[in-house]
């Protein structure tokens, strides 16, 4: 089989870091991680001889950060923006920074990701997993206080769609899934106590398994991946 280059943004801590010890179990899997941290994922994936980690910024110079990183690797065949920021705070309390930084951490640095990949991509018949929130899923339940994180990533569903719409023809999938609640830090930072149904691996588990094999039947689709209803 031919040997798959992923790339997973968002891979020091939470669904990230399982993901990327999930890919790494296949040898034939090369696994570039990625996420500010690089000291916290030489830690989480040393001994994993096939997981290169670089240190990688979203809320700055992404294109030219990425592109670097990107040039290191003769193609890849499947990338998936896992970060995000959230920020759990009342509307008006939320100042530029705040409703900013979400932008550009969850918005503009998957886009600019994006840019930077798809020559790669392109000759691979790649997929590109967008990964969002129930929260930016249209109809869902709603929660307070998340409304820039949220208006995020329903920009992030948005996004999938209009690059799926330019790149119709091209040999490359976009995907978005829209999680329900996962144990990780960051649910637990912004809502402390909650218990979510789904561990990090368990959500792992199905992100990867979708990345590996899903681009054969779905492109361009925007999919709840939630225990709960609507
Ligand atoms: N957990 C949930 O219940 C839930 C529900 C719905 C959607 N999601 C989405 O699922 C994804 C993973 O969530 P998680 O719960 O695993 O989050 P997490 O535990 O907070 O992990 C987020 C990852 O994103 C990275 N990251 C954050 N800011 C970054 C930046 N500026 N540049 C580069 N990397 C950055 C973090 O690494 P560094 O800090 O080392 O940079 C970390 O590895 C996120 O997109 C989140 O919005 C999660």
């Amino acid at each position: 089989m031919h040997k798959k280059t992923i790339v997973v943004v968002g891979a020091s801590r939470g669904i990230g870091c399982e993901m990327v010890k999930l890919f790494a179990k296949n040898s034939d899997n090369e696994i570039i991680a990625l996420s500010r941290n690089h000291e916290k994922m030489a830690l989480n994936f040393q001994g994993l001889k096939n997981v290169r980690c670089y240190a990688f910024d979203l809320s700055k110079s992404v294109f030219t950060q990425a592109q670097a990183i990107f040039s290191n690797l003769n193609s890849i065949d499947i990338l998936v923006n896992n970060a995000g920021k959230l920020v759990n705070k009342a509307f008006t309390d939320l100042s530029h920074e705040d409703i900013q930084l979400c932008y550009q951490v969850n918005v503009i640095g998957v886009m600019e990701t994006v840019q930077a990949a798809l020559p790669k991509m392109l000759t691979t018949n790649g997929h590109i997993v967008n990964i969002s929130s129930m929260g930016g899923f249209q109809g869902s339940v709603k929660f307070a206080g998340l409304s820039a994180y949220s208006t995020s990533k329903a920009a992030v569903c948005s996004f999938t769609e209009l690059f799926s719409e330019e790149y119709k023809d091209a040999p490359i999938s976009m995907n978005c899934l829209c999680l329900g609640a996962a144990q990780t830090e960051m649910l637990d930072e912004a809502f402390p106590g909650y218990q979510a149904p789904v561990s990090a691996e368990k959500m792992a588990e199905f992100i990867v398994d979708f990345s590996l094999n899903a681009n054969q039947w779905i492109k361009g689709k925007i999919l709840p991946i939630s225990l709960s209803t609507p």
